[in-house]
């Protein structure tokens, strides 16, 4: 884990209300696992006192040995209102690389990947880091939904991946107008994968991780919770596990977990 004034390379709009901030980190961050996040605190007037999570959009390795992170973020309140203000060249506090990731699937595995709104962040990460360890892209199913087509982020990083790639949105304005679960469960019905990754609304979360009980699928998710500390100091973050009077820490056992250790009933 580096504690670091990290410098702020780029801070580039995506839409009026998603930000992607191109941070310079440490090369250690090469070892970074998709799912896992970084801690970030803009400091200054009408800053937050506490740092806010994120997860690891990219890893990139930058010409003469430097390397970056980006994070992926939506405009939602006082922390990231600072984000979306902060300038290239500025800089920010990063504690990271923080929490588990995703386990990943490999050459000749036929993952699914759901991904909801924002939680497409780590997502690219993931597909890639699969890519990169010889998985075909077209054994990769990947179901991306939002709100709305304002709100469909990284369909262009997924379709240059190459993977199968089906995209919803609630309201219509683009892709099947449906819950982004509806495809999901449909193709994982007919032909179902060997494993099951997502990230998005606890709603969805839930929904696939029935579908994955149903279809006997090992099933991974990376959830969310308010956190104060990241590093599994404050105890601000739990939720229940199993058995049904456990808790699990999710920015220390998590924020990626097997479904089945999670207590959703
Ligand atoms: C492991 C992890 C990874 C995350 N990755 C990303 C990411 O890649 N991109 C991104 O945009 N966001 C991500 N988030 C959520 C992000 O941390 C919050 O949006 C951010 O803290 C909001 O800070 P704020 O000061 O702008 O707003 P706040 O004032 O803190 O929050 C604004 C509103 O959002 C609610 N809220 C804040 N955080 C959460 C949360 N985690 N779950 C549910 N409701 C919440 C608050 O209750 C409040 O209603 C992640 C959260 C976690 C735990
Ligand atoms: S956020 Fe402090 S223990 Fe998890």
């Amino acid at each position: 884990m580096n504690v670091e004034q990290a410098t702020v390379l780029k801070n580039e709009r995506l839409t009026p209300a998603h930000y992607r901030m191109t941070l310079a980190c440490h090369p250690s961050y090469q070892e970074a696992v998709p799912g896992q996040f970084v801690m970030l605190h803009v400091s200054g007037r009408d800053a937050p006192l506490l740092p806010r999570p994120f997860s690891i959009h990219r890893f990139l390795g930058l010409p003469g040995g430097e390397a970056a992170v980006q994070v992926l973020y939506r405009v939602v309140g006082p922390g990231t209102r600072k984000m979306a203000r902060t300038r290239e060249g500025e800089r920010v506090q990063m504690v990271g690389p923080l929490g588990r990731g995703f386990m990943l699937a490999g050459a000749g595995s036929r993952p699914m990947v759901v991904a909801g709104g924002m939680g497409v962040a780590p997502m690219v990460f993931l597909v890639e880091a699969m890519l990169e360890k010889g998985m075909d892209p077209k054994d990769c199913r990947v179901f991306l939904g939002a709100r709305g087509r304002e709100e469909l982020l990284c369909r262009d990083e997924l379709i240059d991946a190459g993977v199968m790639l089906q995209v919803t949105t609630d309201d219509g304005s683009d892709g099947e107008h449906c819950p982004v679960t509806h495809p999901f469960q449909t193709a994982a019905r007919a032909d179902p994968p060997e494993r099951i990754y997502a990230c998005g609304p606890e709603a969805m979360l839930r929904c696939v991780a029935q579908a994955a009980r149903v279809l006997k699928t090992p099933c991974q998710v990376s959830i969310e919770t308010l956190m104060a500390c990241g590093i599994g100091a404050c105890l601000g973050c739990a939720v229940k596990g199993k058995p049904q009077d456990s808790y699990l820490h999710v920015c220390s056992e998590g924020p990626v977990f097997d479904t089945e250790l999670l207590g959703w009933s």
